[in-house]
């Protein structure tokens, strides 16, 4: 092949995990053939059972139950087990505030703060099944909330700092959640984000929440409405240590998180306890390849998936010393990431395309001002990497010595599924290569058929994995339509793939009404029915255009209702508007009015064509005035009519 493969050097791969190809071969070979012992010594081996499964897997398409009648708990896992080991005094949370502020917080005060953070939820009467919302900055007691619900068994979701009031409302509403665990604010660009505020907006209209939990981190003054506030540190206060993980089933909940489908409903992913945790903590093996030495960094948010199976799950499972960084990238400087490696001697280092390109765009001398000869290993997710991003970051973060991992895998998922195994699998860059041990996956058409190498096709995964979704919370109907009816009997990513000639995957990006900006997931529909909640909107399409470094950028055509509109203010306040009905990271790049938008003769908005438009600029236009869409409507009869 023409492209540049890249190989661990020999010293990587005499350290390794999986060493050399015939290696991963074999592994891949047996869990192929005998999947139920691979996984079964696996979960053995790896985890705390209070009580072992008696059999690891059932199949009734396309519900799967792993580890079945099993009994453990994910916090137990991720902690007391530690302490009986030489890592009860390791570093598990390495933390970094924006301010500059630091906390290390070892295996053994983890413990003890989660224990403590578990009792009071238990005294506030809150036990197994019931469900949590936690919406907090990047700080310790994030994860010290995820794990002290995990202990008794309360299923919890994170919604992400970012989104808004109305998001987090709907998020709250679907799930009857009974507890709200949040903060005054966080901090983020030097400013503060007021999630207190948000949260009060929202449980204007929700009912099942009994109490809200408010941890003080900017001490900014906030509302505490009597009989249903209570704070964090006086909650604390009449907190035990002691507080036992409650055995709990191998397919209890273990979280519910939401991510944009292709309705204007987002989706509750549901994660079960063993399977997520077998697969989170190997995947934290097998590609990042930890050492018990090891300083690893992931830079996501822990409200989208890569944080909670990469920030918390994995990591401390595996008995990492995991870092967590608050705030923004840039700020105070665009060396601030760069600044945290060199200053905690970071090994291995995990992040997104969007994030590469722009440390590209804001030139090398940032991380040439600083020591990163401490890293061993980089990783990328969320998005494809192009191969100009691939060996940039290559060069000038990895210095030539550290293997990438290109890691493809959803919130759906649970875990990473396609990556290179560092120590074994040769890289190209701009693709995820191999799938990892236990993983099916395949490039087929629309009928199922797989396609010759080197064309184009629909990603799917042939078989069940201990951490695939278990259900859409409230919604097992939606789950089986979603993923897999379409294409029957496999589970439909929604991605478009190709294989090479030598089986390697190149993810080609989404397939179905979902853009990824910035590596998170934007629904069209989402954006459309809040674009027409505003009062001056009839109508909007959303479609995404390439865009130099997030990847993909939003644009929504707009129609108006009849009246007279400044389109400048207008579509300062759209994006303000989306701003608030979903969060700033969804503001649209552009908005561009016109008279009316093309459709189908059944009224179907064809957003094809609109996509053609802002990729090919063939119909040009000033972005705040308004366009004339009457040609591509007439193309649009056209190709109806045809
Ligand atoms: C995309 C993030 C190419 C893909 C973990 C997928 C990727 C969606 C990669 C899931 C990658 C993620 N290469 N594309 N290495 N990783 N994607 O649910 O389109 O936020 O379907 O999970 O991101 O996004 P999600």
């Amino acid at each position: 092949m023409a492209e540049d493969v890249y190989k661990a050097d020999a010293e990587f791969v005499s350290r390794a995990h999986v060493q050399g190809m015939d290696c991963y071969r074999a592994l891949y070979r047996r869990a192929e053939e005998h999947p139920e012992e691979f996984w079964g010594e696996l979960a053995e081996k790896e985890l705390f059972w209070f009580d072992k499964w008696s059999h690891v897997f059932e199949w009734n398409p396309p519900f799967a139950k792993w580890f079945v009648d099993g009994k453990t708990n994910v916090s137990y896992n991720c902690l007391d087990r530690h302490l009986a080991t030489p890592r009860k005094n390791k570093v598990a949370i390495l933390w970094e505030g924006e301010p500059g502020d630091q906390r290390m917080i070892s295996y053994q005060e983890l413990h003890r703060l989660v224990c403590r953070f578990a009792s009071v939820l238990m005294d506030r009467g809150l036990k197994a099944g019931d469900r949590a919302i936690i919406y907090m900055p990047m700080i310790p007691e994030l994860p010290v909330a995820m794990l002290a619900c995990a202990r008794l068994g309360i299923i919890h979701s994170v919604v992400f700092g970012g989104f808004s009031a109305e998001a987090l409302k709907t998020r709250i509403q679907d799930l009857e959640a009974q507890v709200v665990i949040t903060a005054d604010g966080g901090w983020r660009r030097g400013r503060e984000i007021p999630l207190k505020k948000a949260v009060d907006e929202a449980l204007a209209e929700c009912p099942t929440v009994k109490d809200v939990i408010v941890y003080r981190r900017t001490g900014t003054p906030v509302e505490m409405k009597e009989g249903r506030d209570l704070w964090w540190h006086e909650l604390d206060q009449n907190a035990t240590e002691v507080c036992p993980a409650v055995p709990l089933d191998s397919e209890h909940p273990l979280y519910v998180l939401y991510t944009s489908g292709t309705t204007g409903k987002p989706k509750g992913i549901v994660h079960s306890t063993a399977g997520y945790l077998l697969q989170t903590l190997m995947t934290m093996k097998w590609v990042f390849d930890l050492r018990e030495e090891d300083t690893y960094w992931c830079t996501a948010d822990i409200g989208w998936v890569t944080g909670h199976s990469y920030i918390v799950y994995g990591p401390l499972a595996a008995g990492a010393t995991t870092i967590m960084y608050e705030g923004a990238p840039d700020y105070p400087a665009p060396d601030r990431f760069w600044r945290i490696v060199e200053k905690y001697r970071v090994n291995i280092f995990y992040t997104s395309p969007t994030a590469i390109r722009s440390f590209i765009r804001q030139g090398d001398q940032w991380p040439n001002g600083h020591d990163l000869s401490s890293l061993r290993l980089l990783g990328s997710v969320g998005e494809p990497i192009n191969p100009a991003a691939w060996e940039w970051y290559y060069k000038v973060i990895g210095k030539e010595r550290c293997p990438i991992v290109d890691t493809w895998w959803q919130t759906e998922t649970g875990a990473i599924l396609i990556s290179a195994m560092p120590g074994a699998v040769p890289q190209k860059p701009g693709s995820a290569t191999l799938p990892l041990p236990g993983i099916v996956p395949d490039v087929v058409d629309m009928s199922g058929k797989p396609v010759k190498p080197g064309q184009e096709g629909f990603l799917i995964i042939r078989r069940p994995w201990p951490s695939m979704l278990r259900t859409l919370w409230g919604d097992p109907r939606r789950y089986e339509d979603q993923y897999w009816r379409r294409i029957p009997g496999v589970y439909l990513a929604g991605d478009a793939a190709r294989r090479d000639e030598d089986g390697y995957f190149w993810i080609l990006g989404r397939v179905d009404d979902v853009m990824n900006v910035s590596g998170h997931r934007l629904s069209t529909m989402e954006l459309e029915s809040a674009l027409v909640r505003h009062p001056s909107v009839a109508e909007a399409a959303v479609v995404a255009k390439p865009h130099e470094v997030t990847g993909q950028a939003v644009v929504a055509f707009v129609t108006l209702k009849s009246g007279r509109w400044d389109h400048n203010s207008l579509a300062q306040d759209l994006r303000q508007w989306v701003a608030h009905e979903i969060g700033g990271f969804a503001k649209p790049e552009q908005i561009r009015f016109t008279e009316s938008l093309p459709k189908t003769r059944s009224g179907k908005i064809m957003r094809r064509l609109l996509r053609e438009i802002v990729t090919t600029q063939t119909v040009t236009g000033d972005v705040t005035t308004l366009e004339d869409l009457t040609v591509v409507t007439r193309l649009a009869a056209q190709h109806d009519e045809g």
